[in-house]
């Protein structure tokens, strides 16, 4: 035992002294637009609260409703006595959002993730997946038989070079897998064309939207609708802890037989608990503002612009995009983790990322922008960057 824990805290110290050990601040408070951090308000711009409400009253009212009528856990898997005409009801209000057969829900994006590629797919299949697909997805091929091509970052071409090598390789059914969002860059994947590539390989295409549902598109409906191609993609991967109310959960949502053999099959559907009515509560009031009214979806789209025009008309070198993930490349890793604090320091809470998380020498700010902000938030924020950026002869 005695060596055992010798070894973990030798590796405790290799990321201290990399620089890369994460330390957590706590919030005194909800998370909002502004949170109280070490006494002080400040304002948030790290987190995935994209549509403002993890604490909104309609959204707090339906998680303590569904507490009440519903109480608060069920002490069990779905299929055995966990669901509830709660869940169903969620599960029948998000096919109705993506004018989907049928939805699952999972305790996490993570689980729909790591549930879909071994369930769906033999050692017989290909799964051809874009080299920078979030980490849940990576581990959830990991789990499949099938055999893998991965694809150079939003590359379409590369993309299908791979479905052709699969189709040679004797592919029985091969799955495409795309974030729709990166969430490092806030940049779209290429769906059009992704989408005319698979229709020519018959493949099918898997696209994880956990940062662009409620936040893209004139209806918020996600990636798809943003770029024109609405109802163009068979199954999509989301999460519910992210615009979606913030509280936490996950979907697959598509073809009725898709989500059949997803219920009878997949691994962390069949063995861990259901979610709780108060998450079931707070989504599903989430995706009944969403879907009643588009005006937060418009504000975060509108927050967004204004702060990238901000940001760029300041100097600041900011990748074009349109998502409210702003990334500010400032280079060395140090020097973001730097900023951060600094920021910090004057009420602006932005995380800084650094190598292995994204390449060496890009380094980077994540500012990530809500449609709860008031425009004098926002005008902080790039007031406080403005003035860190200078001390550091950045600008
Ligand atoms: C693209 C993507 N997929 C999946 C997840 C995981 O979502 P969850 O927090 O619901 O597990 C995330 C969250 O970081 C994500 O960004």
């Amino acid at each position: 035992m005695h060596e055992f824990l010798h070894h973990l805290q030798n590796e405790i110290d290799k990321l201290q002294a990399a620089r890369t050990f994460k330390v957590e601040v706590p919030l005194q408070g909800p998370q909002d637009h502004e949170v109280t951090v070490d006494g002080r308000p400040v304002v948030m711009l790290t987190s995935n609260n994209y549509l403002g409400l993890a604490n909104h009253p309609r959204v707090r009212a339906a998680a303590a409703a569904a507490i009440e009528q519903w109480g608060v856990g069920m002490g069990s898997v779905r299929f055995i006595c966990g669901t509830q005409l709660l869940h169903q009801e969620l599960e029948k209000t998000i096919s109705e959002f993506y004018e989907a057969d049928d939805t699952i829900l999972y305790s996490s994006c993570w689980n729909a993730n790591e549930a879909v590629f071994s369930t769906l797919t033999g050692g017989y299949d290909a799964i051809v997946s874009d080299e920078l697909n979030h980490a849940s997805i990576i581990d959830g091929i990991r789990l499949s038989k099938a055999e893998r091509y991965i694809f150079r970052h939003a590359d379409v071409a590369d993309l299908e070079s791979k479905l052709a090598q699969a189709r040679q390789d004797g592919a029985r059914f091969i799955l495409v897998i795309t974030d729709g969002v990166f969430s490092m860059e806030g940049e779209l994947a290429p769906l059009p064309s992704i989408i005319d590539t698979c229709d020519r390989y018959e493949a099918v295409l898997i696209v994880d939207d956990s940062h662009a549902t409620g936040i893209l598109g004139a209806r918020g409906r996600g990636t798809a609708e943003e770029l024109g191609v609405w109802g163009k993609v068979p199954i999509h991967t989301g999460t519910l802890g992210k615009a979606m109310g913030s509280a936490m959960g996950g979907y697959v949502t598509g073809p009725k037989p898709v989500i059949e053999i997803l219920r009878q099959r997949s691994r962390p559907y069949l063995f861990s608990n259901s979610l709780p009515p108060a998450v079931v509560g707070a989504a599903l009031e989430a995706f009944r503002m969403v879907i009643e009214d588009p005006s937060r979806t418009r504000q975060v789209q509108e927050h967004a612009h204004y702060f990238r025009q901000r940001m760029t008309r300041s100097g600041f070198r900011i990748p074009h995009g349109i998502h409210p993930i702003v990334p500010v490349i400032v280079g060395d890793t140090a020097l973001a983790l730097a900023m951060g604090k600094q920021l910090l320091a004057r009420g602006v809470y932005v995380s800084g990322f650094g190598y292995p998380v994204v390449p060496q020498g890009h380094a980077r700010l994540r500012a990530q922008i809500s449609a709860a902000h008031t425009q004098e938030e926002l005008d902080h924020a790039v007031e406080a960057f403005v003035e860190v950026a200078q001390e550091h002869r950045l600008l």
